[in-house]
């Protein structure tokens, strides 16, 4: 299976935000036993490279990537930490070109026509669409989708059990992103059989969709 076979399969990432290196593997095994893979780790915290390490160590079942990447040193000491795959929250070049270089899976943010364009002229087909409820949600996807049909989406922000339904529904949307299942005070509370409620929640209506 391709890597965008992998998360249309799964249908969405967790945005994950860790201040502590401590709360990564409980959290990779909260979101496994909800039935999700998938997480992106973002670099908005001092901790973010080492949560990573720890959890392509520990958990192995679990496809752990590198979230608000933002220039290739941030990538290449991501994806030395273990991570699979890197998503940016917008468009830079040289980070497209070094992860394609090298092999590893990249989502950058793209939401105009132009953008769009750059991505699908550096060789990629799914970008994210972030934030997605600020740039149109599901009516500038489905816009979007006319003239660029073989690309599809990671809608991100914004995105909650509220909405997963629509997005999902369309075709152009490959997974979505968001915080909603391990949200900061859930991670900090140590909430881990809520944040498997809410990723099993999640889980139930991607597979119902998608069936
Ligand atoms: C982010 O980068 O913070 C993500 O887009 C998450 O957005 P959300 O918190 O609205 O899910």
């Amino acid at each position: 299976m391709t890597f965008s076979e992998k998360v249309s399969k799964t249908g969405i990432i967790p945005v994950v935000v860790l201040n502590k290196v401590e709360d990564a593997v409980p959290l990779a095994d909260a979101l496994l036993k909800g039935g999700i893979d998938f997480m992106e780790i973002t670099f908005r915290t001092e901790c973010a490279a080492d949560c990573i390490s720890e959890i392509s160590r520990k958990v192995p079942e679990m496809n752990v990537g590198a979230g608000t990447v933002l220039n290739v040193s941030q990538a290449r000491l991501a994806v030395e930490r273990g991570a699979g795959f890197i998503v940016s929250p917008g468009l830079d070049e040289e980070t497209v070109r070094w992860a394609i270089e090298n092999d590893i899976p990249v989502i950058p943010g793209a939401v105009t026509p132009t953008e769009i364009m750059k991505a699908v002229g550096l060789g990629l087909k799914v970008v994210k669409f972030f934030p997605a409820d600020v740039y149109g949600g599901i009516k500038a996807i489905k816009a979007l989708s006319a003239p660029f049909g073989q690309v599809r989406f990671l809608p991100t922000g914004g995105v909650s059990e509220a909405n997963l339904k629509e997005f999902m529904e369309n075709k152009s949307v490959a997974a979505v992103g968001g915080s909603w299942v391990c949200k900061k005070d859930d991670i900090a509370a140590h909430d881990w059989d809520k944040i498997t409620k809410l990723s099993a929640d999640a889980v139930k209506i991607i597979k119902e969709i998608r069936s």
